[in-house]
């Protein structure tokens, strides 16, 4: 969360306007629906598969586009060359979270995305070791194109000016910076990662598969199905590699408790990607404090279940999943 609120405070000023699709992890909702809102920034929702959405919404205001590669929980991939043309003609950066895919399957300057944010407590990390987060500036964006973005400092060559503004200014003024041996710790979790992202990945399409025909399962959600609306755009920005996030819909929030309570492989947690698998009901947890009306915005659905693959035997996670099942 320290990566894009310092990005944010960076680039966005009272009577500006940001770009988003509603569909965020609940933190960067709230960021933008409360924390911003309350310095005069005001951000636009808008529907990111709906190019002229987002064309109408852009203004002379319009600071930054801001969108998740892969919308957590609802998996939908964000068409990112098609939403850079129109960027670029409207001289507004694309800032894209890509938590929940990482480097070694995607390239996120071929896609036009001028600033990357990535939560690296999760795939980075790997094994939960340590919290972070980092901002990648591609360098790609003319920050003087926009009038809004004009009045950033002169940087010194060779530093763009949002780099330097950041450097300067927003994190000593924060004071979000990562501690050397959290640094240390993901740096380790870096060694390992195109080993450990292969794998979940896989394990995770193989779950995303077989459960979607389960009776029990109302709806399965994995950007790799072919049931999926986003299956031609996952194929073509991932090299078939699409996460180890998948979700289950089963028939009730009621099911949903029982079946998480007759899981034992899978542990109840909030975190991503760790070496271990994880579950978690989004509605009650991450989005708990949300209204109603917050709920129905950020797309939230008390029928679905979230789960994070691990580095476990498929054949464990599996079994884990069809017994916990036959408990509902
Ligand atoms: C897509 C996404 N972005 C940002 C965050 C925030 O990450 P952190 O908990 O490291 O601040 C999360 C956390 O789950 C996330 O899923």
């Amino acid at each position: 969360m320290a990566a894009i609120t310092n990005t944010f405070f960076a680039i966005a000023s009272a009577g500006s306007n940001i770009v988003s699709s509603p569909h965020l992890f609940g933190n960067t909702f709230s960021f933008f629906r409360s924390t911003l809102v309350a310095f005069g920034v005001e951000v636009r929702f808008v529907d990111t598969d709906d190019p002229a959405q987002i064309t109408d919404a852009i203004d002379e205001n319009t600071c930054a586009f801001f969108a998740e590669l892969v919308t957590n929980p609802h998996l939908e991939v964000a068409d990112l060359p098609a939403i850079s043309k129109i960027l670029r003609e409207k001289g507004v950066p694309m800032i894209v979270d890509t938590t929940l895919i990482p480097w070694c399957v995607f390239d996120a300057k071929a896609c036009g995305v001028d600033i990357e944010v990535v939560s690296t407590t999760k795939y980075i990390s790997g094994g939960a070791t340590s919290t972070g987060g980092v901002i990648v500036d591609y360098g790609t964006f003319d920050w003087m194109c926009n009038k809004r973005l004009a009045t950033m400092p002169q940087p010194p060559s060779g530093v763009s000016r949002f780099t330097h503004k950041l450097r300067s200014e927003i994190v000593r003024n924060l004071g979000t910076v990562m501690t050397p041996d959290t640094a240390a710790m993901q740096t380790l979790g870096l060694e390992t990662l195109q080993v450990r992202y292969e794998r979940m990945s896989a394990t995770a399409h193989e779950l995303a598969r077989h459960f979607s025909s389960h009776p029990k399962v109302v709806r399965a959600g994995y950007p790799g199905l072919e049931t999926s609306p986003y299956k031609a755009v996952s194929d073509a920005l991932f090299t078939g590699n699409p996460g180890a996030m998948f979700t289950l819909d089963l028939a009730s929030k009621a099911d949903c408790f029982r079946f998480m309570d007759a899981l034992r492989v899978f542990r109840r947690a909030t975190n991503l990607f760790d070496n271990k698998s994880l579950v978690i009901h989004p509605e009650s947890t991450i989005y708990a404090t949300f209204t109603p009306e917050m709920k129905r915005t950020a797309g939230i659905e008390e029928t679905l279940v979230r789960f994070s693959v691990g580095l476990e035997a498929a054949e464990d996670l599996k079994n884990d999943i069809e017994r916990a099942l036959d408990a509902v």
